[in-house]
């Protein structure tokens, strides 16, 4: 028997965004989140070296600088008028985020401690500024446990292991979701005035991810089923340091205190490829620089992995011939108690998956796929649009890395996103309340239900049929080879053709469980179908664009084509074709320059 349930303001998704967008959008609605996880186990609490603000708390620093890098680190694709606002945001988040009880590390005199991040400059000296706000290595883990306590006390419903299936939609308005309750398998029907989708990205997509299991692209892919847009999904960003085979994230916040990249020379090799700030160029011109490497048969004994050498000898090497100082003009150096105290959950990992100390050793990394700047077009005040001419979406709201605002363009800056989510989620939040109070509920349609009752029971009237592994197999690698850090025509076509024919084979799924409690079985099949569609709609969006700019680097256009390209893309799905149309990218104060860390 389906349960209804009504709230104002329904949120889905527990990370940052969602936890912000509750905690503003309960000040004025009745308020409930969502969230298929136990909202602290969401994917914002792998987020490690922390949140870009210019506080200049060790050393000269503006918003303007910061605004300025995101705009060069977006390969000009981000939109400069959201860009701004998000930068000069930061410092009251921040400091929004420290009063509400968030941990962060400190300076000798009791401010908010800050590290260098690949791409943030003084714009000045053009030299990496301290501009990322931390919590050791765990400033996600810390602004989802900060964000959830405050939501409690704040009273907030919460519907924990609630995985959302559906978005409704009455006459073009979002009236609310159906979701599945993973304890009994039963279908809830949640009524609201507001949605808004805090439902993280999509990484599953590609074989090496640090991405959470839970990260399958729900949010782009029930929009995207009920009609509606995703915008720039061929831009993927890879992080550069995977932990090598498996991916996991070693923070950049390593480099920032001074670790670097050696190739199997023995060369620190981002000496030449961006002589400037070297380790700390934006993250797609130093995963290409690994791939270069390795393909050049520079990879460690040949392999497909390089370095990252963060041994406090090593460190104290480079600074010197660097010629770092510290804000106070001393010379740089540190110890290894002084690195575990910056970065411990990193040291942790290597010493638990790897068996190494990286204090005592290098760690093996390779790029591993990171983050979506693309997902569900929003404006500003998290408002999704339905369309190039920025149409509203009445109801529906989008926040965090399910969203596309553009403030990350075709690359995003390290510690953009952890900001991202708390301007945008706080914006979404408020905006979203602001909305119920002035709406009434649409009426829901007579069988909310029946769409999703029909996908699960075409999974589970199946039986010795196409395995949910297998597909996703074949499905991550090819994208990891064809729609990866390095992509040309031919490639993507084959990609192109190869999720047509899984997600026509996708038709035969079916699962060994077909009970009804936790079944996590029924619930991965479905997941699949909707990394499939992401996956088609971001090889058709990447085949379609002629050009190298940011994370999207093609063989065969290998330059920035600004006369051309400099546009969004905006992606509709019918069946297995995707329709695409371009919309312009908002320049205000910076014109389209060549890149040059
Ligand atoms: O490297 C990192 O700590 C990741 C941060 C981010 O993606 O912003």
């Amino acid at each position: 028997m389906t349960q209804t349930h009504q709230h104002e303001v329904i949120i889905v998704g527990a990370g940052g965004a969602g936890l912000m967008a509750a905690l503003y959008a309960s000040r004025g609605a009745d308020t409930a989140v969502l969230s298929k996880l136990y909202p602290t186990r969401s994917h914002t609490g792998a987020a490690q070296g922390g949140i870009g603000a210019a506080l200049g708390n060790l050393e000269p620093d503006k918003v303007e600088w910061h605004s300025f890098d995101t705009v060069k680190g977006s390969d000009y694709l981000g939109d400069q008028d959201a860009i701004d606002y998000m930068c000069a945001q930061a410092p009251e988040v921040v400091y929004e985020l420290e009063h509400m009880g968030l941990p962060f590390s400190r300076t000798d005199d009791g401010k908010i401690a800050q590290r260098r991040f690949g791409g943030h400059t003084n714009n000045d000296t053009k030299q990496p500024v301290l501009r990322s706000c931390y919590a050791a290595d765990r400033t996600g883990h810390m602004i989802l446990q900060t964000l959830y306590q405050n939501c409690i006390k704040n009273k907030v419903h919460f519907y924990d292991e609630f995985h959302v299936l559906d978005l409704l939609m009455n006459d073009g308005v979002a009236n609310g979701v159906v979701a599945v309750e993973l304890a009994t398998g039963e279908l809830h029907v949640f009524h609201a005035k507001s949605v808004v989708f805090a439902t993280g990205g999509h990484g599953r997509i590609w074989e090496l991810t640090s991405n959470a299991y839970a990260y399958t692209g729900d949010g782009v892919a029930i929009t995207l089923r009920r009609g509606l847009p995703a915008q720039d999904l061929e831009f993927f960003q890879f992080h550069p340091t995977g932990i090598l085979k498996l991916g996991i994230l070693i923070t950049e916040g390593v480099r920032g205190e001074g670790g670097v990249l050696i190739n199997g020379k023995g060369e620190r090799f981002m000496e030449r490829y961006a002589p400037t700030v070297k380790d700390l160029a934006s993250r797609d011109v130093v995963s290409r620089s690994i791939y270069l490497e390795i393909r050049d048969g520079n990879g460690i004994k040949g392999d497909r992995y390089v370095h990252l050498d963060m041994r406090p000898e090593v460190v104290n090497h480079y600074a010197e011939l660097d010629g770092r100082t510290l804000p106070d003009g001393t010379p740089y150096r540190v110890t290894g108690e002084q690195l575990l105290s910056k970065v411990p959950d990193i040291v942790d990992f290597c010493r638990t998956y790897l068996g190494i100390d990286p204090i005592k050793e290098p760690m093996p990394i390779q790029p591993t796929a990171h983050y979506a700047m693309g997902g569900i077009p929003t404006n500003v005040h998290g408002q999704a649009l339905s369309d190039a001419q920025g149409t509203i979406v009445p109801g529906l709201f989008a926040a965090g890395e399910v969203a596309c605002v553009s403030v990350h363009g075709a690359n995003r800056l390290g510690t953009n996103s952890l900001l991202d989510l708390v301007v945008f989620g706080k914006e979404a939040g408020k905006m979203a309340a602001e909305y119920a109070k002035s709406a009434d509920y649409k009426p829901l349609e007579a069988n909310p239900t029946d769409f999703t009752r029909q996908q699960l029971d075409r999974i589970l009237g199946k039986s010795g049929g196409e395995k949910v592994v297998t597909l996703g197999e074949e499905m991550k690698t090819k994208m990891m080879d064809d729609v990866g850090v390095f992509r040309t025509a031919e490639g993507m076509a084959s990609a192109i053709e190869k999720m047509r024919e899984l997600r026509e084979r996708y038709k035969n799924v079916s699962v060994d469980d077909h009970g009804k409690r936790f079944n996590t079985d029924l619930l991965n099949a479905w997941e699949l179908g909707c990394l499939l569609d992401v996956a088609l709609a971001t090889a058709v969006s990447a085949h379609a664009r002629p050009e190298s700019r940011g994370a999207h680097a093609r063989e065969d256009f290998p330059k920035r084509n600004d006369a051309e390209w400099l546009k969004h893309t905006l992606a509709w799905m019918d069946g297995d074709q995707v329709r695409l149309e371009y919309k312009p990218v908002t320049i205000t104060k910076y014109e389209p320059k060549e890149r040059v860390y």
